[in-house]
């Protein structure tokens, strides 16, 4: 039987590389993604015949799906997991900083940037994803998308993104029950403070040591995943060497339990009228 395949983004650098290394190191074959391609080329050559290294950036769906269709074709055709790992992180409300102006003197908008890495990218990587595992010899896989603990709490530093973050939750838990109907199991890992080059150098240096999450923690997640189908639409806080798996908030009264677990008929009956 063919060793089964990875894509896994921001795969150059801290938790999609320690992934990366533990998959290679049991038997998996991994086609690694960064916009990094200094150090992916490196480490890729480093670790050898197991990964494709594929310079890629997230937010270009031209080069995801060119990512995409390589690993399926380099893999043997058959793509068993997609880590969407790849994440940046954003301070643009943190300051109190002077605006740019246009030509007519209007402040110029934000960077949505880290939208775009941090959530666009992921949606459309689900979306080739699915594509692709509809192809594999039994059709089906796994996803595992990288939120944060700013999924889940209000990280004030990074108000955007804290947006993105918690919209993976968000979409982790509707498209779980979905996804599952076709054999692909999509989770959410919300990891702590994990000591990676996404953090400042001076925080890497101060951090209390104490309230450090290993990279340990994160390979733990991986394999609860891989070696559990059952699992689906979860989300999994990621705190030292602990995994919480978290539910969706309390309804407040019944009303609302359900509009949120009884009303799906109501919607699917709707979303049949021909869309105008
Ligand atoms: N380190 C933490 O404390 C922490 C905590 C919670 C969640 N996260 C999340 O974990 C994920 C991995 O981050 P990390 O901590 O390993 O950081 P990291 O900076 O070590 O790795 C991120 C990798 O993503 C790559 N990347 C960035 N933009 C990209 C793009 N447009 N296309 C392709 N690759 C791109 C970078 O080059 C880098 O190699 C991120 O989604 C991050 O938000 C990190």
């Amino acid at each position: 039987m063919s060793q089964p395949v990875a894509v896994i983004t921001g795969a150059a650098s801290g938790m999609g590389l320690a992934v990366t290394k533990h998959l290679v190191a049991n038997g998996w074959r991994v086609a690694m993604a960064d916009i990094d391609g200094d150090s992916g080329r490196k480490i890729g050559t480093e670790i050898g015949d197991q990964v494709l290294f594929c310079l890629t950036d997230v937010t270009s769906y031209a080069q995801q799906a060119s990512l995409f269709e390589k690993a399926f074709s380099w893999g043997g055709r058959r793509l068993d997991l997609f880590a969407a790992n790849a994440g940046i992180a954003d301070t643009q409300f943190l300051h109190e900083n002077d605006y740019n102006h246009d030509e007519k003197g209007l402040p110029l908008p934000l960077s949505l940037k880290a939208l775009d890495v941090n959530l666009t990218a992921v949606l459309q990587g689900v979306w080739l994803f699915k594509y692709y595992a509809r192809r594999n010899k039994v059709a089906g896989g796994k996803i595992v998308i990288t939120s944060s603990s700013a999924g889940l709490y209000p990280m004030e530093t990074n108000p955007i993104y804290t947006a993105s973050k918690h919209a993976l939750v968000g979409l982790t838990r509707a498209l779980g029950p979905v996804l599952q109907r076709q054999n692909i199991q999509v989770n959410t890992i919300c990891p702590a403070f994990v000591p990676t080059a996404l953090c400042p150098k001076e925080m890497l240096d101060r951090f209390p040591k104490e309230h450090v999450t290993p990279i340990s923690t994160v390979i733990k997640a991986y394999d609860t995943f891989l070696h559990d189908d059952s699992i689906c639409g979860q989300t999994v806080e990621l705190s030292l060497d602990k995994l919480y798996f978290r539910t969706k908030p309390d309804y407040p009264n019944e009303s609302q339990r359900w509009l949120g677990e009884e009303s799906a008929s109501f919607w699917e009956e709707a979303y049949k009228a021909p869309v105008s």
